[in-house]
C-alpha cells in the first residue's frame, strides 16, 4: 500500500517500509460522534476488493482488535480491505442503545461506520457488493444494529456473543441494558422483526445474510441472547425461529451446533462456550463468499472436517467506566485494578475496571494490563 496517500499517523511503522500496518484515518466524511477509523489495507490488494469491518468489544480498541482476531492475516492472503472502527464513548463500548443508533444518517457511531466505508470504496474502488461485517460482544451488537438500520450497505454479517438489534435500548449513548444482557429481554419473532425493520421504515431491498454466534455458559451476554437474536433474523428474513432446516452436530467442530434456517440465517451454539468466544475466520469468510461455497451451502454435505485457525481474544467486555456500568458476576463488585495491574485475559476473574487514568489494554489473549 500506499502510505503517502494516507491522510493522517501510522500506528505502527517498524522498519518494514512496504509491509502494510493498522493506519489511522482522520477525515472520513462526517463524524459527530467522534468515532475513530483505522484501516488495514494488505500490500497485495484484490482489484475490486472486499471489505470486512470489524467491529471491537467493550474496552477493545482498533489494534486491540487487529492483532487479536484473524481478519487482517486473511486479508494478506486473500486481498481484502479490513476497516477497524474505535469507540469514542468511555468504557469503549459502542452506541448500541440510543434512538440515534438505531436512525439512518443520525451522526452515531452507526452512521460513522457506515461513512468510514463509503470513504473505503471511494478510495480503494471497493467493491459495494461485497461489504461485510463481523464483530464480538459490544462489536457484534453493533453488527446486529448496523445490519437493521443499513441493510442496504452490508451483504453479510457475522456476530459473536451478541444481542438482537434494540434490545440494548437506553436512551441514552453507550448505555448499559441489564435486561437485555441478562437475557431477560424475551419476546416473539415478530416484535423482533418489526424492530429490526423500523430501524429502515419500508425499506423493501436486499438484507444481509447473517451468522449468529453464541456459547451457553456467556454469563455476560446470556446465551438467551442466542435465541432472541435468531428469532429477529428468521423474521426480517423469511425464516421461522425454532424450525431449521438443518441441525448439525459438531460442526464447524465439536462442542458447537449450526443451525441452518437457509442461505441467509445460520446460528452457531457452543456447549459450554463461555463470552471468551473463538473467532472463526474461516467459517466468516466462507459465509461472506470470499472462499468456498457460503456456509449454508456446504453445510449440507455435512460436517465441516477441514481444520478451521480460529482466534481467541482477550474479551473484555464491559465498560471501564462505572457510570451505566453493572456489576459483573465475575468481577469482585466495585473493584478496580490499580495502574499497570492486570485486568483481562483467559480465565481471569479479577477486576476488569482500570483505576481512574489508566486504560485496560490488550497484551495477549491470556493478559490485558492497567495502563
Ligand atoms: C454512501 O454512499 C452512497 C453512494 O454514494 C450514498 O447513497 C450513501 O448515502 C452514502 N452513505 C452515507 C452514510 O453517507
Ligand atoms: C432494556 O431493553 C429492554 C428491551 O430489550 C427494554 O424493554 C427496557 O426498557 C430497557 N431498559 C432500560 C433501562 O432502558
Ligand atoms: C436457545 O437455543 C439453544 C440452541 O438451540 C437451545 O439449546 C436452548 O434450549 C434455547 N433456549 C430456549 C430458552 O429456547
Amino acid at each position: 500500500m500506499r502510505f503517502s496517500s494516507i491522510t493522517s499517523g501510522f500506528l505502527a511503522l517498524v522498519g518494514l517500509s512496504n509491509a502494510a500496518s493498522l493506519t489511522q484515518v482522520s477525515n472520513f466524511g462526517s463524524n459527530p460522534s467522534g468515532a475513530r477509523f483505522y484501516i488495514y489495507v494488505p500490500d497485495r490488494l484484490a482489484s475490486n476488493p472486499a471489505i470486512i469491518t470489524a467491529v471491537h468489544y467493550c474496552s477493545g480498541t482498533a489494534n486491540a482488535f487487529y492483532t487479536g482476531s484473524p481478519y487482517a492475516r486473511l486479508a494478506d492472503t486473500h486481498g481484502f480491505i479490513v476497516i477497524y472502527p474505535e469507540s469514542p464513548n468511555s468504557g469503549g463500548c459502542w452506541d448500541v442503545s440510543s434512538n440515534a443508533a438505531y436512525t439512518r444518517n443520525s451522526g452515531a457511531n452507526s452512521h460513522a461506520i457506515v461513512n468510514m466505508v463509503n470513504w473505503t470504496i471511494e478510495r480503494y474502488s471497493a467493491d459495494r457488493n461485497r461489504v461485510f461485517l463481523a464483530g464480538l460482544s459490544s462489536g457484534a451488537m453493533m453488527t446486529n444494529v448496523l445490519a437493521a438500520t443499513y441493510p442496504d450497505v452490508f451483504k453479510a454479517a457475522s456476530a459473536y456473543a451478541g444481542v438482537p438489534a434494540g434490545c440494548f435500548y437506553t436512551g441514552t449513548v453507550a448505555g448499559w441494558n441489564n435486561t437485555c444482557a441478562n437475557g431477560q429481554s424475551i419476546t416473539t419473532q415478530e416484535h423482533w422483526a418489526q424492530t429490526a425493520r423500523n430501524m429502515y421504515p419500508g425499506y423493501t431491498g436486499a438484507r444481509p445474510k447473517m451468522m449468529i454466534y453464541h456459547g451457553s455458559a456467556d454469563d455476560i451476554i446470556y446465551p438467551r441472547n442466542f435465541n432472541e437474536t435468531m428469532k429477529q433474523w428468521a423474521g426480517v428474513l423469511g425464516y421461522t425461529y425454532g424450525s431449521p432446516r438443518q441441525t448439525i452436530a459438531n460442526s464447524p467442530s465439536a462442542p458447537y451446533t449450526k443451525y441452518v434456517y437457509g442461505d441467509d440465517l445460520v446460528g452457531i451454539y457452543g456447549t459450554g462456550i463461555t463470552h471468551n468466544i473463538q473467532i472463526n475466520g474461516a467459517l466468516d469468510l466462507e459465509w461472506f463468499g470470499i472462499t468456498g461455497q457460503p456456509a449454508a451451502t456446504s453445510s449440507a454435505s455435512g460436517p465441516t472436517t477441514t481444520p478451521v485457525p480460529s482466534s481467541t481474544l482477550a474479551t473484555s467486555v464491559r465498560p471501564t467506566s462505572t457510570s451505566s456500568a453493572a456489576p459483573v458476576e465475575t468481577t469482585p463488585a466495585g473493584c478496580t485494578t490499580p495502574k499497570w495491574g492486570q485486568c483481562g485475559g483467559q480465565g481471569w476473574n479479577g477486576c476488569t475496571v482500570c483505576a481512574a487514568g489508566s486504560t485496560c489494554t490488550f497484551g495477549n489473549n491470556w493478559y490485558s494490563q492497567c495502563l
